[in-house]
């Protein structure tokens, strides 16, 4: 059966476990890993902008010998009134696994109805599940051990803090989410995360009192307020989210170890001063840089349905 990638929900504990163990061998050999899947060849959809997702597929692709093809939708006949099922039985037939960014989860959900290849959500308005990979690989770097783990997580409860949330319930990690009051994240994601907590360890707690989230935390962690496809409520979430900041004063509160993450792109000023992103907290370009190998690891377990790496390096 084609295994797709909508959701943290789609691999799971096991998975995003097996995820990290190949993720930490393929940066270990720089990715290149050139007769892993010679010949495959990975579509990328973007119905957003994108740098490092873009960049670091097409990067991942290349170095398991696949070839990617980024295609704009205003390319595709999509816009032109193809429907979803269709471009996804049409692609099937040229390509080794697809990966899109669009608004609804329910469109990567239709495409991967249809498809007889691997769908990978490249992000949608309710998950980043590829940026989430990433996350908990920096943090594995940086702490090893994800048992007794506290990240807070301070801003908007978005696509980046779904993702997260799920991957603290299956990896038992606390999330402390501090978010202005009707910015939660969404109960269901919450509600399953906690029941997953049950069994793994951690918790997910909400609230809006930033000092009390990042308190004792070993990771800090935020995204931009106005999310791709809000830019028309941009200044009014600025002026809703300004105590929402991530500046020293708020690191002071972590702990002496704490990091500092965000997946990017910042808008340094708003929710991250300079002086945090740059400063000597920060992991932002190694987690940045992890995206390449946790995608390509991805890869690898949905083309090959492979869970060892007999076949890297
Ligand atoms: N973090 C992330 O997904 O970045 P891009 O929007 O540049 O792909
Ligand atoms: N929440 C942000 C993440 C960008 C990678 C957005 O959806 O625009």
């Amino acid at each position: 059966m084609t295994r797709h990638f909508l959701t943290l929900d789609s691999i799971g504990r096991d998975g995003i476990l097996v995820n990290l163990e190949l993720a930490r061998h393929l940066k270990s050999i720089k990715g290149m890993a050139q007769d892993t899947i010679a010949g495959g060849r990975l579509g990328l959809i973007f119905d957003k902008p994108s740098t490092r997702t873009r960049v670091s597929f097409e990067a991942a692709a290349w170095g398991l010998g696949m070839l990617p093809i980024t295609l704009r939708p205003d390319e595709l006949q999509l816009g032109r009134g193809e429907t979803i099922a269709d471009t996804a039985r049409v692609l099937s037939r040229y390509l080794s696994a697809l990966a899109i960014r669009t608004f609804e989860q329910s469109k990567v959900e239709e495409l991967a109805r249809y498809s007889t290849i691997p769908i990978i959500n490249a992000l949608t308005d309710d998950h980043h599940p590829c940026q989430a990979l990433a996350d908990v690989m920096t943090l594995q770097e940086e702490f090893g051990d994800f048992a007794g783990l506290r990240v807070a997580f301070i801003g908007d409860g978005n696509n980046v803090c779904h993702s997260l949330i799920q991957a603290a319930g299956y990896l038992g990690f606390t999330l402390a989410i501090s978010t202005p009051e009707g910015f939660e994240p969404k109960a269901e994601i919450v509600e399953a995360a906690r029941a997953n907590c049950r069994e793994n360890g951690g918790c997910i707690e909400l609230g809006h009192d930033v000092r009390a989230a990042a308190s004792g935390a070993d990771a800090i962690y935020t995204d931009v307020w106005a999310s791709m496809g809000q830019e028309k409520e941009r200044e009014e979430r600025a002026r809703i989210f300004a105590g929402y900041r991530v500046d020293r004063d708020l690191m002071a509160l972590a702990a002496p170890r704490a990091i500092f993450l965000h997946c990017l792109p910042a808008h340094r000023g708003d929710e991250v001063t300079d002086e945090v992103i740059d400063g000597p907290q920060s992991r932002v370009w190694d987690q940045a840089e992890n995206r390449w190998f946790t995608e390509q690891a991805l890869l690898y377990m949905l083309i090959t349905g492979e869970e060892r790496w007999e076949r890297l390096g």
